[in-house]
């Protein structure tokens, strides 16, 4: 609406934001957040494990320096660059939701911006400094002391990080009374930090597990006594996650039940409340098994045992990403904006005057009979194209066949009346913003998309025309026409 709209007709653009989220979230929580403080108690074990006259237990000291090294390499480089890439993505994808977020959060993103910049400062910092810190037990003290520095420094990212998070789910009171303590103290703010600290503790525990593993010989006593104190760690960790999570579980579908629940219909909770049932399950038990392995059996334990709970609660992770991210819908600020990137609020005026009229970037801004097909391509563009594509990953084409026929004609009057209420059938669609003439509009564009196959670009490739009705002369008559209909 007021920015360019970039879109990838392929792959979709929503994909394209998973893709990179799920990602960094992975990374971010296993091999950061979690990974840092259980490599940190690690270092102060080998302290404690010194024999006379040593500073550590250098064999042991070694493998967690060697463990560390890998959490340094994949933070600081996919880790650093799909976190950054968050924002591009979003900042492509959903421009006007992160206009909305930064407003609110200005100062949030600010702090976040100097917590991220210190702690790659500090990771760098403590990997590099390893060995040299080995020479005096002063400077390996002062080095652990470093760890924790850093773990709070990775856990407060996530502080800062969490709420903004939550805030989309369910900004609360915000809405009432819009300001940034308001939109920091939301609802599901707590119950999901307090989530998915331990998960990501959970997460680091059992990435570091594997890495012992791998870098330590089968029978080794090396390895059995590391692999012992993972196991410890993942079950110390394990009812704070359980806890966590039926904490996060009551307080969400409340808060969410509260603000929308005509928005977010009874056939998504239930499919929430199953997903979310499933992986607290599975997860408490993999991790209880795990960690009893770990602890009776540690000279029993190798890769192959060790990748399968590893694989799964990263797998975890990203299907609550997705899952938070979907139940979530039609809203991608809660009660404020929807998905496509449109106000509430002003539903009201685009139902009167059409989108059209009022997006900055459309090359059509009346509606004739000759450009009813490009016309309806700027409304598909406006409305549909955050989460639909012409004929890439959950195209609109596709949709319509699926409920009509594969491959029949599709049928205009059929499509005429299904749109202005497909969000009553399918809650997690916004309700159609435009007007009846933009509706025969997508109509036209939805039926030549099934004729001709033709692929939808976005701005990157095609460029932008900016709406002639779009100028300070158009925006002062429509403001005095506004004016005098609100005086009469
Ligand atoms: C917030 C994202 C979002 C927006 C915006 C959106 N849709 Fe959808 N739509 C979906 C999802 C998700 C599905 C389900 C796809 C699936 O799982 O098969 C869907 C399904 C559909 C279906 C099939 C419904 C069914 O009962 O099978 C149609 C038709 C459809 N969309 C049309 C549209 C049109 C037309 C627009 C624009 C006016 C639009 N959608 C906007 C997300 C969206």
């Amino acid at each position: 609406m007021d920015f360019p709209m970039f879109h990838l007709d392929w792959l979709n653009d929503r994909f394209l934001i998973a893709a990179v989220a799920i990602i960094h979230v992975m990374i971010n929580h296993g091999l950061a957040v979690g990974f840092i403080p259980y490599v940190t108690w690690l270092e102060f074990k080998g302290v404690q494990r010194a024999g006379k006259d040593q500073i550590v237990d250098w064999h042991w000291d070694e493998l967690i320096h060697n463990k560390m090294k890998v959490g340094f390499i994949i933070t600081t480089t996919i880790g650093a660059m799909t976190g950054v890439g968050i924002w591009f993505t979003v900042a492509l994808v959903s421009p006007s939701s992160i206009g909305s977020l930064i407003r609110v959060f200005y100062w949030a993103w600010f702090t976040e911006w100097l917590v991220f910049v210190t702690e790659v400062v500090l990771i760098s910092i403590y990997y590099l400094t390893w060995t040299s810190a080995n020479r005096s037990l002063r400077s390996k003290l002062k080095h652990i002391r470093f760890g924790a520095f850093l773990s709070i420094a990775s856990w407060i990212t996530m502080v800062i990080i969490v709420s903004i998070l939550s805030f989309m789910m369910d900004p609360g009171n915000w809405n009432t009374h819009k300001s940034l303590f308001n939109g920091f103290t939301n609802p599901i703010y707590i119950p999901q930090l307090f989530f998915r600290t331990p998960v990501a503790m959970l997460m680091g525990g059992v990435f570091g597990m594997l890495l012992t593993t791998l870098f330590t010989k089968k029978e080794s006593i090396l390895r059995s006594q590391v692999i012992k104190l993972g196991g410890k760690w993942v079950l110390g960790w394990t009812p704070f996650a359980l806890a966590g999570a039926i904490y996060y579980w009551n307080a969400m579908p409340e808060a969410m039940k509260a603000n929308m629940s005509t928005a977010v219909g009874s056939m998504d909770f239930a499919q929430y409340y199953d997903v979310l049932k499933y992986v607290i399950i599975g997860a408490t038990v993999l991790s209880i098994l795990l960690a009893g392995w770990a602890i009776w059996k540690p000279q029993r334990l190798n890769v192959g045992v060790v990748i399968v709970p590893c694989l799964f609660i990263f797998g975890f992770l990203g299907i609550f990403e997705r899952v938070r991210e979907f139940v979530r819908k039609p809203y991608v600020i809660g009660g404020y904006m929807y998905s496509n990137l449109l106000r509430e609020e002003d539903y009201p005026l685009y139902k009167k005057d059409g989108i059209l009229k009022h997006a900055t970037y459309t090359s059509v801004h009346e509606i004739t009979s000759e450009n009813m097909v490009e016309a309806g391509q700027n409304v598909f563009m406006l409305t549909c194209s955050r989460c639909h594509t012409s004929n890439g990953i959950n195209s609109v084409v596709n949709v319509f066949e699926k409920m009509y026929g594969r491959g029949k004609p599709l049928d205009e009057e059929s499509m005429t009346a299904y749109i202005p209420n497909m969000h009553q059938g399918r809650t997690f669609m916004p309700p159609f913003p435009g007007n009846k003439k933009e509706l025969e509009a997508l109509v036209a564009y939805i039926k030549h998309l099934q004729e001709t196959g033709e692929s939808l670009s976005g701005a990157q490739t095609d460029g932008i025309v900016v709406n002639p009705m779009q100028n300070s002369e158009q925006s002062t008559k429509m403001y005095a026409d506004t004016l005098s209909v609100s005086r009469r």
